[in-house]
């Protein structure tokens, strides 16, 4: 078990959700684990007024609520950890309080979060660089910032110009908590850990490439920030993106920050930007008892925005020219599921004498649910002729390895204190991404084409099945193994 360096953990945005549902569970966990340094300490930061016993209680309310293995002894050792200081993210003054507070602790390493609202992001960083805290004379000082990075191409760029004034590159954490799934990090290993794949993984064998994240909810009381995101900033810019890329970079030399960052930003600089034909943008409309998006509190009533989008990218390079990847999301969709699908070419002869026609070979890469990966194919039915069966290899995390995939988030975090950035995403990449999907923003943003309607609880609009249909291929759907 690997062990962190001590450090003090600060939580800008303590008071919010993010913090309840996934940072402190996240601690927990790794304090549980015994890969929290038992020295550690965490401090939250927010405007509202608690004592650290109140802050305690608030988050033990929520570890009960969102961990899985909440325990009344592991939580009396992990809560003495955490402590409080109440100020605004954008007042100098109110920063000397933090760093009085972290003299005191005695810690020489420093994480600082940004788990508030984006619109904060520049107003700590002007603060912390103010109170002289983006640095340390003893040890080291990191910076975490949450998704979204941005808001387009030019606003990412600002962000990125005003962090690194007051921070180096090797400082600064861009997290999208996509990249620490167990299956997207397996990625790599079934790429570069077995000769088997590599080979057949180019525009030869692969006919095609289609990435689903569908998720049944709806926007959950996001209505506001979902008017401005859409399914687009929302994670496609991000989460599908860094998808598309660890599926298609190079093997890197090394399996470290600079060079799988190096690679993946070559992907999205070959990339095409996204044309208007090339995507349906959706959104949802009443179905069964959810409502319709524009019926959820904080939407406009006539809101164009997407909450549902299908794209086609294209990689202008040796391997993978003129093999297209379909991306898909979408609110209130059949069940939640993120995977990964490359259906491979059909065998350029077919010599069998066939009833039905051959289906071509395709991989699945399984994030959620049921990690693990599973490859179909062909097989002939015992007895005469020559008929085909398809057939499945599969393999599971849960049944192969007997104990729980850790959560992306704890993974994350525990990167950052151990200063391992290959999971996190670069300046140069954060933008290399915006430059993909910004002229899809500009021209949604500035038409009024309706958005195609789907039925909340069904696999999106009928127009994401002609983005594939109109070249023969079909998409295929989560759960419906048998295809
Ligand atoms: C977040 C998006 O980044 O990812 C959410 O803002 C989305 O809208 C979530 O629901 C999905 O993450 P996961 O890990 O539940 O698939």
């Amino acid at each position: 078990m690997e062990k962190a360096p001590r450090c003090a953990f600060v939580i800008f945005g303590m008071s919010g959700d993010l913090s309840a549902r996934k940072l402190i569970p996240a601690l927990y966990a790794l304090h549980c684990d015994g890969s929290l340094n038992d020295e550690t300490s965490i401090v939250g930061y927010a405007r509202s007024e608690y004592s650290d016993k109140q802050l305690r209680d608030k988050l033990k309310k929520a570890l009960k609520e969102y961990s899985s293995s909440f325990d009344e002894s592991k939580w009396a050792s992990f809560a003495p950890r955490i402590s409080y200081v109440q100020g605004a993210y954008d007042k100098a003054e109110d920063y000397k309080a933090l760093k009085a507070h972290l003299e005191e602790l005695g810690q020489e390493n420093h994480v600082f979060y940004t788990a508030t609202p984006p619109g904060a992001y520049q107003g700590i960083v002007s603060c912390l660089a103010e109170a002289g805290l983006n640095e340390s004379q003893n040890g080291w000082t990191r910076l975490v910032v949450e998704k979204p990075f941005g808001n387009d191409l030019e606003s990412a760029k600002a962000l990125n110009t005003h962090v690194l004034k007051q921070f180096s590159e090797d400082q600064v954490y861009r997290i999208d908590h996509y990249l620490a799934k167990e299956t997207a990090q397996n990625l790599a290993a079934l790429r570069f850990a077995n000769t088997l794949f590599e080979p057949i993984w180019s525009n030869r064998y692969i006919d095609h490439v289609q990435i689903t994240m569908a998720e049944p909810m709806g926007v959950e009381g996001r209505g506001s920030f979902y008017e401005d995101a859409g399914v687009i900033r929302d994670v496609m810019q991000n989460h599908l993106l860094q998808l598309v890329a660890l599926i298609a970079t190079e093997p890197p030399t090394q399996y470290d920050a600079i060079s799988v960052r190096d690679e993946k930003v070559k992907v999205f600089r070959a990339m095409e930007c996204v044309h208007p034909k090339d995507a349906v943008m959706g959104q949802y409309t009443r179905g069964g008892d959810a409502k319709g998006y524009r019926e959820e509190d904080g939407v406009d009533r006539n809101s164009r925005q997407a909450t549902f989008a299908a794209v086609e990218f294209r990689i202008h390079n040796w391997r993978w020219e003129g093999v297209p990847f379909y991306v898909r999301s979408g609110k209130r969709m059949t069940q939640k599921a993120s995977e990964i699908v490359l259906r491979f070419k059909r065998p350029p002869h077919i010599p069998f004498k066939l009833n039905t026609p051959l289906k071509a070979d395709r991989l699945v890469l399984r994030l959620v649910p049921n990690e693990g990966i599973s490859l179909r194919f062909n097989a002939k039915e015992p007895g005469q002729g020559a008929d085909m069966k398809r057939v499945s290899m599969n393999f599971s995390y849960d049944q192969e390895f007997n104990r729980p995939n850790p959560d992306a988030y704890e993974t994350l975090l525990l990167d950052v204190m151990m200063g391992d950035a290959t999971l996190f995403m670069r300046a140069d990449e954060v933008e290399a991404q915006w430059r993909v999907v910004q002229p899809l923003l500009e021209w949604w943003e500035n038409s009024d084409e309706k958005p195609a309607f789907y039925e909340a609880g069904s696999w999106g609009p009928k127009e994401a099945d002609s983005l594939l249909g109109k070249n023969g291929r079909y998409w295929h759907h989560p759960g419906n193994g048998k295809k």
